[in-house]
């Protein structure tokens, strides 16, 4: 429509303006607002702008993948994947503070992202899919959220990073992000994919992280968003996802018991992910996904379904 096309229009001219002849490093994290943003100015420089995704080994299922499929193949974005699955689960070993491992990423992700760019050379800038709700929230909220979890979407470089910041997404709220997106050709699956905490699944497997839980996790929530997608209702939530909890119970099968994991799957509605309502999700669509997780995931006997509203719950179980 009109104003998702002269906004475009309008940010291309000052993204051209502003960067010049000068370089721009963007870290992609394969969400809705990286991924607009980089599309976005890549439409304005092309080749100045050079991408980077860090593969913590707590994405989704095949997630890495996916984003080297779309940003560089088909928008023949410069893209550097790291693969650093194995310096994240290293550091990861034996932890299960929820706030120590978020601690422990946001560390790990700057060195890792810091190494990568000195690689690649001098950038002038530093390109970032901030949106204004993030904008307000780091301003008004010094206390309670900055202590209650540690996000490190906002203002989470260290000074030493000595980039100018691009945000061409400042001004907009995540409709319209959306809606900048899809005219820019980005694929749905990445448009309309819900949001991903920076920790990733190491704050949805509760206790410790191990390279049999991540894949145990990313099977299970795998097959819980292809069930939404399969039911038509992934894009009337807000966000859905397992969680694998740290406790056993006991089940049966055949005539054998079983003492395995247990996934809670969690779907709730919001509209900005301040506050949230628990998803009244078909009894259908829930009896086949706990059916097929139970069935094709080793190790799991047992679903629950997460029926808590934010606040006093928060979304995530971490
Ligand atoms: P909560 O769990 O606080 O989540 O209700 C609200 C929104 O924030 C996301 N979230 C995070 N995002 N780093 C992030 O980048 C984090 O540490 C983090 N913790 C929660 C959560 O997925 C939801 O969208």
């Amino acid at each position: 429509d009109w104003t998702t096309q002269s906004f475009i229009k309008e940010s291309l001219e000052t993204i051209k303006n502003k960067v010049g002849n000068k370089r721009v490093l963007c870290g992609l994290s394969g969400g809705v607002d990286s991924s607009v943003a980089a599309v976005l100015i890549h439409k304005a420089i092309g080749d100045q702008l050079h991408c980077v995704f860090v593969d913590t080994g707590l994405l989704r299922y095949r997630e890495a993948e996916e984003v080297e499929t779309v940003f560089r193949k088909h928008f023949k974005i410069n893209l550097t994947v790291v693969d650093a699955r194995e310096r994240f689960l290293n550091r990861l070993k034996g932890v299960v503070d929820p706030e120590e491992k978020r601690k422990i990423i946001g560390e790990e992700f700057i060195r890792v992202f810091e190494e990568e760019a000195k690689k690649l050379g001098k950038f002038h800038f530093l390109a970032q899919g901030t949106l204004y709700p993030d904008v307000i929230e780091s301003v008004s909220f010094k206390g309670p959220s900055a202590t209650i979890k540690s996000h490190h979407n906002v203002g989470g470089l260290p000074d030493t990073f000595d980039f100018e910041l691009l945000e061409p997404l400042r001004e907009l709220f995540k409709d319209e992000v959306r809606q900048v997106g899809r005219e820019l050709g980005i694929p749905d699956l990445i448009i309309e994919r819900h949001p991903f905490p920076g920790p990733g699944l190491a704050v949805r497997i509760l206790g410790e992280v191990t390279p049999e839980r991540v894949e145990l996790l990313q099977k299970a929530d795998a097959i819980y968003i292809e069930e939404l997608n399969t039911f038509k209702i992934y894009n009337a939530i807000w966000q859905a996802f397992a969680v694998l909890l740290p406790v056993r119970t006991v089940g049966v099968m055949g005539d054998q018991r079983t003492y395995d994991h247990v996934i809670a799957l969690r779907a709730v509605t919001s509209s900005d992910g301040m506050t949230a309502d628990w998803y009244r999700m078909p009894y259908e669509a829930l009896a086949k996904i706990s059916n097929r997780i139970i069935n094709e995931v080793a190790g799991v006997n047992r679903v629950v379904y997460d029926i808590s509203s934010k606040p006093p719950a928060t979304i995530e179980w971490e």
